[in-house]
């Protein structure tokens, strides 16, 4: 557990990266709870939080699903991976993205985040195509804090997609029910790096004034 106390909240969110290399050092069980319930502190559609968390520690579990996202990253990425220049922004978080993959068995907590299916607007069966989305408006809120708390203790994590290529394998593996779909698996550890400044472009950048193209010195100097 980090002995410094944890730093304020923006300078939590300046320096909540993506990270993906891990200790694979076990994490406290205290902490992942004290993560959650920074998460379930977010707000939902009705307050109904109609959120559930998986826990994965297991390592036959952990095994299963490194080895199915590993494939799909590369499978996925293919092209890009192919014709990468290593050596550029993108190169250097595609290098962390495929370092992840490859050691996603030995990160100590794989986190599931599942929101449930049809709700808060159900889509008539005959209507659809496959299964209905998790209303993702109600569940990235609490995603984003459970990221902001593992910065806070000092606990890398990052947001993670990639288990949509295999989903259905997932809800089978791990016995959930179809009625909820799996989010985002977030992948906590101890970082084997530091914490650092996020790379984005200002916020005056993206922001108008009154109306669309206008400007404020300092506030709102839209890029055109
Ligand atoms: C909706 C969404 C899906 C993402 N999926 C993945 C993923 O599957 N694998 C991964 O390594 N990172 C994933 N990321 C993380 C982004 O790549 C990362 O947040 C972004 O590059 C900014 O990185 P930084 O915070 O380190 O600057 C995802 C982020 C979002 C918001």
């Amino acid at each position: 557990m980090p002995s410094d106390p944890a730093p304020d909240v923006f300078e939590v969110m300046h320096t909540m990266r993506a990270m993906r290399r891990l200790k694979p050092d076990p994490v406290p069980e205290e902490l992942i709870n004290k993560v959650l319930e920074a998460g379930v502190c977010a707000p939902s559609g009705q307050n109904l939080q109609r959120w559930s968390f998986l826990v994965v520690t297991d390592p036959a579990a952990k095994a299963f699903f490194a080895e199915k996202y590993d494939y799909w990253l590369k499978n996925r990425f293919a092209d890009a991976l192919a014709t990468m220049d290593w050596s550029s922004p993108m190169g250097r978080v595609t290098r962390a993205a495929v370092h992840l993959a490859e050691h996603m068995h030995e990160v100590p907590v794989l986190l599931l985040c599942m929101g449930q299916r049809d709700w808060p607007f159900s889509v008539p069966a005959e209507a659809r195509k496959g299964l209905a989305p998790p209303s993702y408006g109600s569940i990235y809120p609490c995603v984003q804090n459970i990221l902001l708390a593992c910065r806070a203790l000092g606990l890398g994590a990052s947001l993670t997609t990639m288990h949509q290529m295999f989903e259905p394998e997932l809800h089978e593996y791990f016995g959930i029910p179809e009625g909820w779909g799996v989010v985002s698996v977030i992948p906590i550890g101890f970082p084997t790096g530091k914490f650092g400044p996020v790379t984005r472009t200002p916020a005056r950048l993206k922001t108008h004034f009154n109306r669309w193209g206008g400007t404020r010195p300092g506030l709102a100097e839209p890029e055109s």
